[in-house]
């Protein structure tokens, strides 16, 4: 089954259609990697992966599996040498999970395993996860862990949180089962925001968006009427919450931080080890919303209304474990990243909805 297989390296890329999967092509693209993606666009579509292409004149091999079909994942493994993987393929809407959470777990936890069951068979023994920071649950629990350190004790507190820390888990088990053998890095991201510098990709809900940073862009391209500002009851210097938002870029880099981290400790034993991926500075909402008006030159409407269920007063990372051992921090500031989903949404106020032509030949 192997004949033909070149022995060019490649990166699988799971859940690469995706907004974080989609940033990080692109900057493993540009860093030299071979990237070959699968996605079964339960939440995305095959637009930015033409776009990729066009972004990086490169052709992306592109495969519409879901990781829970085995069989279809093996065909991948046996047309390409899959050295690493990144794994982005999952579900991720807090609220929902705890609506329908057999659903979360069957795709988050069987997809890891069959890809992991998959990576075993065809003797690919790395793999970066997209972990959290919801993996921490309520980390103003511990006041004097704030920022939060990696050694924060772990308590998810919904359905979405608890396959993260499960996941991390498995492959803290998988990785003791065969220590030399199995090499994890599992990157505990922050609030990824912004888009590509290029306008090209970007981030697409589908339906009303969950996150601040989407909510406000469909204020402002008046796809919606008015921001809700979930409380200013908080213990913080406007009342309303913070949160480490990170660069979608500068997080797309720090996979490739961490894939060289793995490469490089080749020879030696094997690991599995996390990373916060944080910027280490926190922002308020409003201050964000600030930002965002400033870099559309638009004052958006909003309004206070009561907390949302589940939201905690402060989730700041400590990241100097990712600056320390991967060479890695983030080079953006929120400023940076509100003018970056504003050129991808006046450039796209409808996200990828308007063409998906490629769509018609992959659904
Ligand atoms: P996303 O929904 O844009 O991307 C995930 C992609 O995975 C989608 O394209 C979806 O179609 C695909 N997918 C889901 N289940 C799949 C399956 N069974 N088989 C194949 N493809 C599947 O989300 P994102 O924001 O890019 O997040 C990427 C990863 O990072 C997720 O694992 C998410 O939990 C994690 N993460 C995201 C955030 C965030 O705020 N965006 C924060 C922390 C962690
Ligand atoms: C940020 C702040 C809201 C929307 C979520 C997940 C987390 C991780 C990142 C995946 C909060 C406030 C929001 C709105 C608002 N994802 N807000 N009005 O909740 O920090 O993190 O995404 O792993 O697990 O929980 O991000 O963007 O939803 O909210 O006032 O319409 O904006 O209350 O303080 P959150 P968010």
């Amino acid at each position: 089954t192997d004949a033909g297989k070149s022995t060019a390296k490649w990166v699988l890329v799971t859940g690469g259609a995706g907004y974080i999967g989609s940033h990080a092509v692109a900057e493993l693209i540009e860093s030299g990697y071979r990237c070959v993606v699968v996605d079964n666009f339960c939440n995305s579509c095959y637009e930015p992966i033409a776009r990729l292409q066009v972004l990086t004149n490169t052709k992306i091999p592109f495969f519409k599996v879901d990781l829970m079909d085995g069989p279809a994942l093996e065909k991948v493994f046996q047309q390409y040498n899959i050295d690493s993987v990144i794994h982005f393929a999952g579900l991720k809407a807090v609220g929902e999970s705890t609506k329908v959470p057999l659903t979360y777990y069957h795709n988050n936890i069987t997809g890891t395993v069959v890809l992991l069951q998959t990576m075993k068979k065809y003797g690919t023994t790395k793999l970066v996860f997209s972990s959290s920071a919801t993996v921490y649950g309520d980390a103003t629990r511990f006041p004097n862990m704030i920022p939060i350190p990696e050694n924060c004790p772990t308590g998810p507190t919904n359905p979405y949180g608890k396959t993260k820390l499960l996941i991390e888990e498995i492959l803290e088990d998988l990785h003791t089962s065969e220590p030399e053998k199995w090499r994890f890095a599992v990157l505990r991201y922050f609030n990824p925001i912004g888009a590509h510098p290029s306008g090209l990709i970007g981030e697409d809900p589908l339906g009303i968006p969950n996150n601040l940073l989407p909510y406000m862009a469909q204020v402002a391209v008046k796809r919606r009427d008015k921001l809700f500002v979930f409380g200013n009851d908080y213990d913080s210097r406007d009342g309303t919450p913070i949160r480490d938002y990170i660069h979608v870029v500068d997080l797309a880099k720090g996979h490739i931080a961490a894939l060289k981290y793995l490469n490089v400790a080749d020879n030696e034993s094997g690991l599995c080890r996390a990373w916060n991926l944080g910027s280490g500075t926190g922002s308020t909402v409003l201050e964000v919303y600030k930002a965002f008006c400033k870099a559309s030159n638009i004052v958006l409407p909003y309004d206070i209304v009561g907390r949302r269920a589940g939201d905690v007063l402060n989730l700041t990372a400590k990241p100097d474990r990712a600056t320390e051992e991967l060479k890695w921090k983030t080079h953006f500031k929120v400023a940076d990243a509100c003018s970056d989903l504003w050129k991808w949404a006046t450039g796209n106020p409808y996200g990828y909805q308007v063409l998906g032509v490629a769509d018609a030949f992959f659904n």
